[in-house]
């Protein structure tokens, strides 16, 4: 028994900022920022919130499963801004939607979030818990970025996706994930002020803090290689999958994930040149602007692949 996809959905905010509009607020060029990342805007929330983006992505992965609210069994969040501490994302999303059976928590494991959120899912399911889940990756960076840090806020977007998944013979065929703690610092973004009034803040807040060439260094060889180690187990070629939604942070990084896969780039579709990086919400973004086009058939064979903070990263592959 494994876990297959029956819905998807996705929402993004309404206010778009273009690089040009960012040049206009900062000191930074739409040549600077196209160039090295292939991102030319993306979607910054002003009323939406990390749950309702979520919920309206829900309802549409839950009208194209055909499936109603109230049948759901389990939903997981992967997000890292979420509206509040608590309750999580996941809790306000199942009160949004109705889905009154359901048990809601969230993951936080940054930019595989949604993977990770997968992952849970298909051991929940698998072992015969649960059958039906609603698997969401939504963010809204936009209120955790340093404004003055111009090398990451560039990078960043607002946005929801989200997957209905059931218990099925065929779909999920193999899925690896990791976690490295020991290099959390290279991508962080530390808690809010401390309230206790034994402890001195700091005078500044902390916002989103990246090392992007660490990042690179470690996307660039943990994703060919994770994605190489589920395909072996899987029995498959790169030559068998029609697409891989990886990650969206930066188009070298998908660029050089293909060449190492000796992969051909047109079977990695990108969203990152209107969304930017969405951290969790990217691959689920990604998948179902790619389902909404109507470029999966049912038997094709395509390869997820998320890597971020933590840091963190997860591949699999699965049977559309
Ligand atoms: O989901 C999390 C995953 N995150 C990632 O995958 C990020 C991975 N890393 C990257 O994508 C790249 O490292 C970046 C796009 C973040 C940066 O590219 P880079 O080629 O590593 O640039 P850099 O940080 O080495 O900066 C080069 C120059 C610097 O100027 P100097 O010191 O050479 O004079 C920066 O100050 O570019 C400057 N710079 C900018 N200039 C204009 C940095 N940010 C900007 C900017 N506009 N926004």
């Amino acid at each position: 028994m494994t876990i297959r996809i029956i819905g998807t959905g996705s929402c993004l905010p309404e206010n778009i900022v273009t690089n040009d509009d960012l040049a206009k607020i900062m000191d930074t060029s739409d040549e600077w920022i196209s160039s090295r990342t292939g991102i030319r805007a993306r979607h910054l929330a002003k009323e939406e919130t990390t749950a309702q983006m979520s919920a309206k992505a829900a309802k549409q992965a839950l009208e194209e499963a055909d499936m109603k609210a109230e049948d759901l069994d389990l939903i997981i969040v992967g997000t890292l801004s979420g509206d509040y501490v608590t309750p999580s994302t996941a809790c306000e999303v199942q009160s949004l939607i109705g889905a009154d059976h359901a048990v809601a928590f969230d993951v936080n494991a940054a930019c595989s979030g949604f993977m990770f959120a997968m992952n849970t899912a298909y051991a929940y399911i698998h072992s015969g818990i649960y059958k039906n889940a609603l698997i969401i990756g939504a963010e809204t960076l936009s209120k955790l970025m340093d404004w003055n840090d111009r090398s990451t806020c560039v990078l960043f977007g607002d946005g929801a996706g989200a997957a209905v998944v059931t218990a099925d013979d065929t779909g999920l065929m193999k899925f690896t994930q990791g976690s490295d703690g020991s290099k959390g610092m290279v991508l962080a973004c530390k808690n809010r002020l401390n309230n206790n009034p034994l402890v001195q803040n700091p005078t500044e807040p902390d916002y989103v803090y990246m090392d992007g060439q660490e990042v690179y260094k470690f996307a660039v060889s943990t994703v060919p290689a994770s994605i190489k180690k589920v395909l072996e187990e899987a029995g498959l070629e790169v030559s068998d999958i029609k697409y891989f939604l990886l990650h969206q942070a930066n188009i070298r990084i998908i660029q050089s994930v293909a060449k190492r896969l000796k992969a051909d780039p047109d079977k990695f579709p990108t969203t990152l040149e209107h969304c930017g990086n969405i951290s969790a919400g990217s691959v689920p973004i990604l998948l179902d602007e790619v389902n909404k086009k109507g470029m999966l058939q049912r038997g094709d064979k395509i390869v997820l692949a998320g890597f971020g903070a933590g840091l963190t990263w997860s591949a699999s592959v699965m049977e559309w």
